[in-house]
């Protein structure tokens, strides 16, 4: 089963072909992302309007490049996948619409994929992966710890109730004077920095709930770079290096938590721990993800790291994963800015799946 995926959520343009076979076992044939990194660059932040039209310009050419690649035509697939949301509509419109096109070109059955479900569902593309598993989700628009039982069945047990990690770890960039995205910066700064130096708040520690909050942890650093102005390269290590460690203690205790969780509602331990998202590239994190899979008993997987950011594949892997069991959609599907992961379970009319498209 061979299936187009298109993802234009944020600020990649991303088109790729996967194949899925009858034993669950997937193949990515082509995998072609354009990151928008440097349109954005000068704004530090990714700027809705810029991503929409950039868009625009270039999925045709993303799309016809993903095809060339996987060395196919339309002909040979079975399905067209686009992210469907959650993401910054402009760019949702233009995947979806795209997608649509096709589908009804082609005669192709539509898979409107909710882009946080491609990221649960994605380590499955890599290796064998059973089901039900814990996956913690980190990345500049997204900080959640679902529960992923099926293909459509999730549970949410934590998120953020303000800042995404990646989005504070980019906000305390900007604020320290380094560069866009602030992540690997600030992973590097910290490397360099005494984290004891200054003391920071570790947000939600010790709550029976698995939700994170950044701002407040944002703000402290915020207050000690105002007292030290102008910035010495000292203090912006030292503030970096506390920083991030104040984010794996309160992760470490949010992903114990939502562990609890976990066994509480779904009656049994998760076969893994999935990382995913940009975050998950931060060797630190990473060591302690490590050290709580460990204490738990269970492995940790980390996707190889191209597909643990935004890309086609894992669009293409979630339709190819809904299409197997005809989890098909109409075409009449409505973008979405907003979707959370769990309502797949309450599916409101308008948005129903339905095996036929035509
Ligand atoms: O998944 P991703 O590539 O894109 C989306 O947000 O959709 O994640 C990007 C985010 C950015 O906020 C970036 O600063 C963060 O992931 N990030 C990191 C690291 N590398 C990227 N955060 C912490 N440490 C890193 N090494
Ligand atoms: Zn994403």
């Amino acid at each position: 089963m061979l299936v187009l995926g298109i993802e234009t959520t944020c600020d990649e343009t991303a088109a790729a072909v996967v194949e899925r076979r009858d034993d669950g076992s997937g193949r990515i044939l082509s995998n072609v992302i354009h990151s928008q990194l440097n349109e954005h660059a000068p704004f530090g932040g990714v700027v809705p309007e810029i991503a929409a039209r950039a868009h625009v310009e270039l999925l045709d050419d993303i799309i016809g490049r993903a095809m060339t690649e996987a060395n196919i035509g339309f002909s040979s697939l079975q399905g067209i996948a686009a992210a469907a949301g959650p993401g910054l509509i402009g760019g949702v419109i233009v995947g979806l619409t795209t997608a649509k096109a096709i589908a009804l070109v082609h005669r192709l059955p539509l898979l409107a994929v909710n882009h946080l479900e491609a990221h649960a569902l994605t380590p499955r593309l890599v290796a064998p992966l059973a089901f039900p598993y814990l996956l913690f989700l980190a990345s500049g628009g997204h900080t959640q710890l679902l529960a992923v039982q099926d293909v459509g069945r999730y549970i949410r047990l934590g998120t953020t109730v303000d800042d995404a990690i990646g989005e504070a770890f980019d906000k305390i960039a900007k604020l320290l004077g380094l560069p866009y995205p602030g992540g690997p910066h600030v992973e590097k700064a910290a490397a360099a920095g005494d984290a004891d130096r200054f003391p920071l708040p570790r947000p939600m520690l010790g709550r029976a709930d698995a939700n994170f909050s950044l701002s407040g942890l944002k703000t402290a650093v915020r207050q000690v770079a105002d007292r030290h102005t102008p910035l010495t390269s000292d203090v912006v290590n030292d503030l970096c290096a506390g920083f991030q460690a104040a984010v794996i203690d309160s992760t470490v205790d949010r992903v114990k938590a939502s562990l609890k969780l976990f066994a509480h509602q779904l009656g049994v331990a998760p076969t893994a721990l999935v990382a995913a998202g940009g975050v998950a590239a931060n060797a630190a994190i990473r060591a302690a993800l490590d050290g709580v899979a460990a204490d738990a008993g269970i492995p940790l997987l980390l996707p190889p790291a191209p597909l643990c950011t935004d890309n086609g594949a894992m669009i293409a892997w979630a339709g190819a994963e809904r299409l197997a069991l005809g989890l098909t959609d109409v075409l009449a599907t409505a973008p979405r800015a907003r979707w959370r992961l769990d309502e797949a379970a309450t599916v409101p009319a308008q948005f129903a799946n339905t095996r036929a498209n035509f």
